[in-house]
């Protein structure tokens, strides 16, 4: 049985004052024991929400890395780095990443490696443009970008992520995937899945991104393939992410 994970993905969002917020309400919920919680702050934050959220059961992430061990990168941060201020997630590939910032396949492949190398949890976010969706083209570009990380890892690697279904259409702009357009897609991504091992498509988590909120966190999250949630957003407000994260339980 998986146990589903709620991540925050705050974006280049929230400050010191949210990471604190944060810590308060935590004080005081409960969240629901068979729930996984993650928070994906700025690099600026990681050490600070590390701190605030040491007695409490939520996780640290980042939102990217550098597929570099060291070096004169001006302006990048290793996995080390991550790792050493109490980082247990880093998101590979967001779509943001990828047509913002060129990260191509092989990017965000060396990505996910300098993760694992550093005992970080990669969540590898896979997606389909509007454009890709109404062409036909969903899996295809979905079960494409899974391939080219998944077929350069060995089994012992694979068995190490998580992945994230955030199709760019719904990504910020209210327009949620149905129930249904979300479960076929995690549906034909945990096929693929089995291809390499049935075990493998059994044990790994996939959450769902895209417009998701406490109003309809609870339809997705009932979906068999839907392990989860990547919520932007909503994971800017302390009540309707504790919320979301109520609704997984
Ligand atoms: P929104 O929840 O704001 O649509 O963002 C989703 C996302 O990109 C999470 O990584």
């Amino acid at each position: 049985m998986r146990t589903p994970l709620i991540a925050g993905n705050w974006k280049m969002n929230g400050s010191l004052a949210l990471v604190d917020a944060f810590a308060q309400a935590l004080v005081t919920t409960r969240l629901p024991a068979r729930v996984e919680v993650a928070l994906m702050v700025p690099f600026p934050y990681l050490g600070a929400a590390a701190r605030a959220f040491r007695d409490a059961p939520v996780a640290v992430g980042a939102q990217t890395l550098s597929d570099q061990p060291a070096g004169a990168f001006t302006g990048e941060v290793s996995g080390a780095m991550l790792a050493d201020l109490g980082a247990r997630y880093v998101l590979v590939g967001h779509s943001e990443r990828r047509s913002l910032f060129g990260e191509d396949d092989a990017g965000v492949l060396a990505r996910v490696q300098a993760a694992l190398a550093n005992g970080l949890t990669p969540v590898l976010c896979l997606g389909e443009t509007l454009e890709g969706r109404e062409a036909g083209r969903t899996e295809a570009v979905v079960l494409g970008q899974l391939a080219a990380v998944f077929d350069a890892l060995g089994p012992d690697e694979r068995a190490r992520l998580v992945l994230a279904y955030e199709p760019v259409w719904a990504i910020g702009t209210g327009r949620t995937a149905t129930p249904e357009q979300a479960q076929a897609v995690h549906a034909a991504i945990r096929a693929r899945l089995a291809d390499y091992a049935p075990a493998l498509a059994e044990a790994l988590k996939i959450l769902y991104g895209g417009s998701m909120k406490a109003a309809n966190a609870g339809e997705l999250l009932a979906q068999p393939d839907i392990d989860g949630g990547l919520v932007g957003g909503a994971s800017l407000q302390v009540d309707d992410f504790l919320a979301i994260c109520q609704s997984a339980g």
